[in-house]
């Protein structure tokens, strides 16, 4: 989508610069050229051999060095975007209130383009109501925000302030500049991670999925243009919503709910959550103490979502499964598009080395109910979704 896009990437003087290496090496691979001005602080944070390796430009810092002037007008004139990340509380400030003392402000104050920051900062100066008053500002201005997020910060405080991710920048960008349309105008419903069944307040019975793979699912449909729900189990994956609208639920009778509530005005359906088949008939109200040899617990088969959906689906709707199997691979997942009346089932098989719970990486088969195959290579899991969405967009909306 970035493919011969035109970006400025201006990093200022903070810790979370180290993220912005990242960030060049992600643009470029995804085809946009790139140029980066830094400013002065941002020299003790980040080298210019570095960036100009990466991003194959030199890096500009001065407005003026001995022999030439930056022409800040004509970068700003160069760009499709400009995207400042980090964005700390100092050039904040000067950008709302018009202050021009460096190369990267003066071309913030000449870019025609539309501008994205990505500010970082401590989370008491996020909270202090100058910031809060400042970001309103630039807002004002038109440019784009994208929010920090939860976690570490360099002062080893807990909170909000760090740096939005490079990978979450890079969809940001492509969402809200240059969002392909494939999608637009259509919901999506996607399932991702475990469900956990309690036993007791303190044990449950769970899966080890991760929700990688949903959350990449959820991702990629979000980059083609379609407003997507994201029903997640529980994940310790780092996952930041960015346009996502999430639900989070435990159960799979709560992940049964959700479903069911959204899947009336949803075009395209993703179950890619390892449901639990059982849960507890019963949860104990107390820890249970340890007592016989001994112990059975009675499970009870929790409801089948994806074949609950199927029996509703109406005519235009897209459902979707997937099936993790360990043998005759391709005839247990056709028999289960069949039972459970979907279009087409994701199979990834456990023989398949890098496929499966935990990896990074995924190897699938799409099989679609009119008998067509579609075999894939292994790899990383983001990949994996862009061929799920390729095929869905080939198949029913091209
Ligand atoms: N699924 C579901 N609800 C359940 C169990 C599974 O919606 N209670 C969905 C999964 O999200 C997946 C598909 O059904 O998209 C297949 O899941 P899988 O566990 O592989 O198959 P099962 O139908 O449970 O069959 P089995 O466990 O016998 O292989």
């Amino acid at each position: 989508m970035l493919q011969g896009k035109k970006i400025l990437l201006g990093i200022t003087g903070s810790i979370a610069a180290y993220k912005s290496i990242y960030l060049v090496r992600l643009l470029v691979k995804a085809g946009a050229e790139v140029k980066v001005i830094i400013t002065p602080s941002a020299k003790d944070f980040v080298s210019s051999i570095t960036l100009s390796t990466l991003s194959r430009n030199p890096v500009l810092v001065d407005l003026f060095d001995e022999h030439s002037w930056a022409n800040h007008v004509m970068l700003g004139r160069w760009a499709d975007l400009m995207v400042i990340a980090p964005l700390t509380c100092n050039t904040m400030a000067k950008m709302a209130s018009g202050q021009c003392d460096n190369l990267l402000l003066a071309t913030y104050f000449s870019a025609i383009c539309p501008v994205l920051v990505a500010p970082a900062m401590d989370e008491d100066m996020w909270q202090h109501p100058a910031t809060k008053e400042n970001l309103k500002r630039l807002e004002s201005f038109g440019n784009k925000i994208i929010l920090v997020e939860k976690g570490d910060l360099a002062s080893g405080l807990y909170g909000e302030g760090r740096m939005a991710e490079p990978e979450t920048i890079l969809t940001f960008i492509n969402h809200n500049f240059f969002l392909s349309s494939q999608l637009t105008g259509k919901r999506a419903m996607v399932t991702a991670g475990p469900t956990y069944e309690s036993i007791d307040p303190v044990r449950f019975i769970g899966n080890r999925s991760s929700g990688k793979m949903g959350i990449a699912i959820a991702r990629e449909l979000h980059n083609r243009g379609a407003e997507v729900t994201l029903i997640l189990g529980p994940t310790t994956s780092e996952f930041s919503a960015n346009g996502i609208s999430v639900r989070k639920v435990t159960t799979a009778q709560e992940m049964f709910k959700a479903c069911n509530e959204a899947f009336e005005n949803t075009d395209i359906t993703i179950m890619a959550a390892a449901v639990a088949d059982y849960s507890p008939v019963t949860t104990a109200s107390e820890k249970i103490k340890k007592s016989d040899e001994r112990l059975t617990i009675e499970l009870a088969r929790t409801k089948d979502i994806l074949k609950n959906l199927g029996e509703k689906k109406k005519p235009g709707q897209v459902l979707i499964g997937f099936a993790l199997e360990t043998n005759n691979e391709k005839k247990n997942a056709m028999d289960k598009l069949n039972n459970k009346n979907a279009d087409m089932i994701v199979l990834n098989s456990l023989k398949d080395a890098g496929a499966g719970f935990g990896y990074d990486t995924n190897k699938i088969t799409i099989l679609e109910k009119g008998g067509q195959e579609f075999e894939f290579e292994t790899k990383s899991k983001t990949e994996v979704a862009k061929d799920i969405v390729d095929t869905i967009i080939r198949l029913y909306y091209a």
